[in-house]
């Protein structure tokens, strides 16, 4: 009889992993121990289901011996290009002017480089315009007309300030502003963080951000230590979620923070969110969601619901796990911008 890959005994024994599905992706039932969660870089771990794609395009640009900044750029990428996504990419839900402002951030652990943009529009992929930022100024953050300028000017691709589909669902809602006072819509971001096999840590985060948001407003994604942080000594995280509840903690920086304190990842998060919610006067009621990888190929994720997924990608698999969440809340397997 074959051996069983360590890593891949660990998960079935512990019961999480579901019969693989037609396409071969597994989805964990249940959070998966942390004990279990570890393998051999290259890793590539990112936020939600929609994240799996994105990750298998990463590991592919690795393998191919791609540089990690082109894997997290190709692999977020494919979620920025799936017009099917209504929170990352020119497919996403608009602000409540009716136009998408996309946010997005990239970082480099070797030299503990980022670049970051903040609404911007009509271009397809912001977290293209993030890495020329860090590649070819001497700044980290552009935002509005200024990023778009720059954008243009570096012949960056153009895509629809606003999809069809969410035109027609704005007028909706805005006729509906007239009756009722603002139903808020969710938004799901694609946080992306990889280990190497050298050793070396990435990470990038793209949004469209909270539907109907206030034009001009940015969440956390694009910021760095709240929508994503990368230390080459010790790990990386990103978050999703209400990024008005991550970007006055600087949620990712402490989960890195935590990681460098010896936790493992899943627990990083778990204590952030701890932390977080002891702090705010909501509590627990945030809607806010972690993903972490360490330096010795360790990963995990919370949420402040149950039922946050994220992807998980190396050499032997490729899944979709649950993390563990510090409420019964539900934030089902799509999270906010997805229709009920
Ligand atoms: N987490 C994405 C945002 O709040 O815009």
């Amino acid at each position: 009889m074959t051996a069983m890959p360590r890593r891949r005994f660990l998960a079935a024994a512990a019961g999480t992993v579901a019969a693989g599905s037609a396409s071969g992706r597994l989805l964990a039932r249940a959070p998966v121990p942390t004990s279990a969660l570890q393998t051999r870089p290259p890793l590539v771990v990112s936020t939600w289901p929609f994240g799996q794609p994105a990750n298998e395009a990463a590991l592919a640009a690795i393998k191919s011996g791609a540089s990690g900044l082109d894997a997290i750029e190709r692999g977020i990428h494919v979620t920025e290009s799936d017009a099917s996504n209504p929170s990352v990419g020119l497919s996403g839900i608009p602000n409540a002017d009716g136009r998408v402002q996309l946010d997005a951030c990239i970082m480099s652990g070797p030299g503990h480089k980022a670049g970051a943009v903040g609404a911007v529009e009509g271009f397809r992929h912001p977290i293209s315009i993030a890495r020329r930022v860090m590649e070819t100024t001497r700044h980290v953050f552009l935002v509005g007309q200024g990023a778009m300028d720059f954008a243009a000017a570096e012949g960056m691709e153009r895509g629809p300030v606003v999809s069809d589909g969410q035109k027609a669902a704005w007028e909706k809602w805005r006729a509906a502003q007239a009756k009722a006072k603002s139903e808020k819509k969710g938004h799901d971001t694609i946080a992306m963080v990889a280990l190497l096999a050298d050793g070396n840590l990435f990470g990038g985060c793209s949004t469209s951000g909270l539907g109907y948001k206030l034009p001009g407003r940015v969440g956390d994604s694009p910021i760095i230590g709240s929508g994503l942080y990368v230390d080459n000594e010790f790990g990386a995280a990103g978050a999703t979620g209400i990024g008005e509840n991550v970007m006055r903690y600087c949620g990712s920086f402490l989960v890195v923070e935590y990681i460098r304190q010896g936790l493992h990842p899943q627990d990083a998060c778990l204590e952030t969110i701890r932390r977080i919610a002891k702090m705010d006067p909501k509590g627990f009621d945030l809607s806010i969601n972690f993903v972490a990888i360490d330096k010795q190929g360790r990963y995990g994720a919370a949420g402040t619901g149950s039922g946050f997924q994220y992807s998980v990608t190396c050499d032997e698999f490729s899944r979709v796990l649950s993390s563990p969440g510090l409420t019964a809340k539900d934030v089902g397997p799509t999270g906010g911008n997805q229709p009920k």
